[in-house]
């Protein structure tokens, strides 16, 4: 990055956070495929919007016929995919927007180096931590079926690792939540941080 200057504009992210009446964050959803991690955003961001905050939902299969339609699902590939995603949610963070993100995000590493990347208290994990086994049974989209046959490679959980966050902001199962509960305790969380007002 040798002589790019980095241009300090007249508006900054405390600007825009101040206009939209509320902080900016990134919700950082992670867990295996089918666990259920946009399904929870979007109901997420729909009781979000309804209480009037500004969001934006990232979701990896949507973002793959983009942003990363080049990238497949090799170590290195899904290290570029999260490490790109990350500087567009850095992006919408400086833009003053709650951000929620549906990664599988399979390795701590790449997770961590998504944490670091943004300003200090950004960054909120949280694991949908529906186990493979229902996640199989799910099949929503038909691909462990595949994965099992041998027919996609690097499959999360199959032939590729899922590495569990430790620390997880939330944990969520969708196996034993329904789907009102998990957005019931996100809010709450939410409120407790003080990135949302309660609702009187
Ligand atoms: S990540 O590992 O780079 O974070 P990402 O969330 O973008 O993955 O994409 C995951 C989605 O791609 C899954 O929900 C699934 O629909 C699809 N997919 C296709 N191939 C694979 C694979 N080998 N492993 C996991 N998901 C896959």
């Amino acid at each position: 990055m040798s002589n790019i200057v980095w241009q300090q504009h007249q508006i900054n992210g405390l600007d825009r956070e101040k206009q939209k009446q509320q902080q900016a964050v990134v919700l950082w959803f992670t867990g295996l495929s089918g666990a259920g991690k946009s399904t929870v955003a979007g109901a997420l961001e729909q009781a979000l919007v309804a209480r009037g905050a500004h969001t934006y939902l990232l979701d990896g299969d949507n973002v793959r016929h983009g942003l990363c339609a080049d990238l497949g699902f090799s170590e290195a590939d899904r290290t570029e995919n999260l490490r790109r995603v990350g500087a567009v949610a850095g992006l919408m963070v400086d833009a003053g927007l709650i951000v929620l993100s549906a990664f599988i995000s399979p390795l701590k590493s790449q997770r961590d180096a998504i944490r670091q990347a943004l300003p200090a208290g950004k960054f909120i994990e949280v694991y949908v931590a529906t186990s493979l086994e229902e996640c199989e049974k799910r099949d929503v989209k038909g691909l462990y079926q595949k994965a099992r046959r041998g027919e996609i490679k690097n499959f999360t959980g199959i032939s590729d690792p899922y590495e569990a966050p430790a620390q997880a902001d939330i944990v969520l199962d969708t196996g034993l939540l329904s789907l009102d509960e998990s957005v019931k305790q996100l809010l709450l969380l939410l409120e407790q941080r003080g990135i949302i007002r309660p609702q009187s």
